[in-house]
């Protein structure tokens, strides 16, 4: 039997890496994205296992639909993996606040209304995995505190919903992802790309297969006791004392 998968913001970027390796390992994969044309083309071209939807994770209605929908079709539902992330950088003092409920909104409580649909679904059926991707600038980065705290709320979130749910099968992770070549890195000035690049152990971007590899291996069946972690793919920029 096919799982089911639904992955948010999987028309570019991580999202779509993530979406096309699933897709590959025999998932009916939900394409969740706000960017209609970019993702009917991936679902399209992915094949017959693909479906799009429209879906702005921040409106709870829409997301309570979304899961409404994908039960009534497969009755079921074996991996959510919340993706869909923004950012809107700028030191505190120059921030507009609507750049901070912005960020919050998608980044966080988007995510916590996708679990708080998932986690029902998953509790009743005793079994499911839950991925978060958040990002290794939840441990704090000057100018994104908007982001930063969008990002260790995700850590929070993940791990109180590995407490949650454990005892009914569900399994609950997060990535954080280093610095990875998607449109939104590729938004930053090439000088600015090449010293956070330089900034690497490897002294080199990530590539969202890099990411996608690790949610396979988190919603992989055989990937057992594995819950509440952040595991961090990001070129070992996380380790070191920084000096
Ligand atoms: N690229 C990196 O270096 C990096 C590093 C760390 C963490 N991340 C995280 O990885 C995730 C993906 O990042 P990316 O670089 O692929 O970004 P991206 O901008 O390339 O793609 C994000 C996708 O999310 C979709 N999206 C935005 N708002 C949405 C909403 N309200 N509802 C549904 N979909 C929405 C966008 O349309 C887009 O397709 C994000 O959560 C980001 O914070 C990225």
């Amino acid at each position: 039997m096919k799982k089911i998968a639904i992955i948010t913001g999987a028309a570019k970027g991580i999202g779509k890496a993530i979406a096309e390796r699933m897709y590959a390992e025999n998932y009916i994969t939900i394409l969740v994205d706000v960017d209609v044309e970019n993702g009917n083309k991936l679902a399209e071209q992915l094949g017959e296992n693909a479906h799009y939807f429209n879906c702005d994770i921040r409106n709870e209605k829409a997301v309570e639909e979304l899961f409404q929908t994908v039960i009534k079709k497969f009755n079921r539902l074996d991996a959510l993996v919340n993706n869909a992330g923004i950012i809107k950088d700028n030191v505190i003092w120059k921030m507009p606040t609507e750049d901070f409920d912005a960020v919050i909104d998608i980044n966080l409580k988007g995510t916590w209304l996708m679990c708080k649909n998932a986690a029902s679904i998953m509790k009743n059926q005793q079994n499911g995995r839950i991925v978060n991707i958040t990002s290794r600038a939840w441990l704090g980065n000057p100018g994104q505190s908007n982001y930063s705290a969008s990002k260790a709320g995700v850590v929070g979130l993940t791990r109180v919903l590995a407490l949650e749910l454990g005892k009914y099968g569900v399994l609950v992770n997060a990535i954080a992802p280093g610095l990875i070549d998607t449109p939104l890195t590729q938004k930053l000035s090439l000088d600015v790309q090449q010293k956070l690049i330089q900034a690497q152990p490897t002294k080199s971007m990530g590539k969202p297969k890099d990411i996608a590899n690790a949610v396979v291996f988190l919603c992989d069946d055989k990937t057992q006791f594995i819950t509440g972690q952040t595991i961090y793919v990001d070129g070992g920029k996380s380790i070191g004392a920084g000096i």
